[in-house]
């Protein structure tokens, strides 16, 4: 079976390695539309974004996470959040969050840039809180890195499909 959705899905790799580079404004935004044109639960579309090219603020995250390197090489970061105004249900509305940062990651390949979704950093959230400004009622779901890939040969593997098929009934 082949589509260019399914092949994108497959194809799209983590990217942590980028050129120096700058994404633009309009870019990020394109990003951040695929995001919001995931599914939610009742549509309520909980997810806010936070963009952040300033290198100084960047130096400043790449603190809080073991990928320092990444967030320092990328040109780009958007720390993705749920408002809590907007929320209905705290696994549903992860698993909204989730759906967001993987079309944002496949908008990313589609616009030939390389991304990776950060999730250690969240050990540091209120740090990260800190960082980027009063937030208030948003809850830190990931970070994620954005940039131009400077090598695109990154391999991944998943396990048999068997594996995870529980039964077929
Ligand atoms: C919830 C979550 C958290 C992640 N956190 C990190 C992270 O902090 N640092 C990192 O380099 N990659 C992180 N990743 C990326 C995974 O390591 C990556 O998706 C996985 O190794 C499979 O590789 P692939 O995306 O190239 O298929 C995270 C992915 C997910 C879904």
């Amino acid at each position: 079976m082949s589509s260019p959705i399914l092949t994108a899905i497959k194809q799209r790799r983590s990217i942590r390695d980028f050129t120096d580079q700058a994404v633009d404004t309009e870019t990020l935004h394109e990003i951040i539309r695929a995001g919001i044109w995931a599914p939610s639960g009742l549509n309520n579309q909980p997810w806010r974004f936070i963009i952040v090219t300033d290198a100084t603020i960047r130096a400043r995250l790449s603190e809080q996470t073991h990928y320092d390197h990444i967030v320092l090489a990328a040109p780009a970061l958007i720390a993705v959040y749920l408002d809590r105004e907007d929320m209905y249900d705290d696994l549903k509305d992860a698993q909204s969050a989730g759906a967001c940062i993987q079309n944002m990651l496949l908008a990313a390949e589609a616009l030939d840039l390389g991304a990776v979704w950060l999730g250690q950093i969240l050990k540091n959230r209120e740090k990260v809180g800190r960082i980027l400004g009063p937030v208030g009622n948003l809850e830190l779901m990931a970070v994620i890195a954005i940039g131009h890939p400077s090598r695109r040969d990154q391999q991944s593997h998943r396990k048999p499909l068997a594996e995870f098929i529980v039964n077929e009934l």
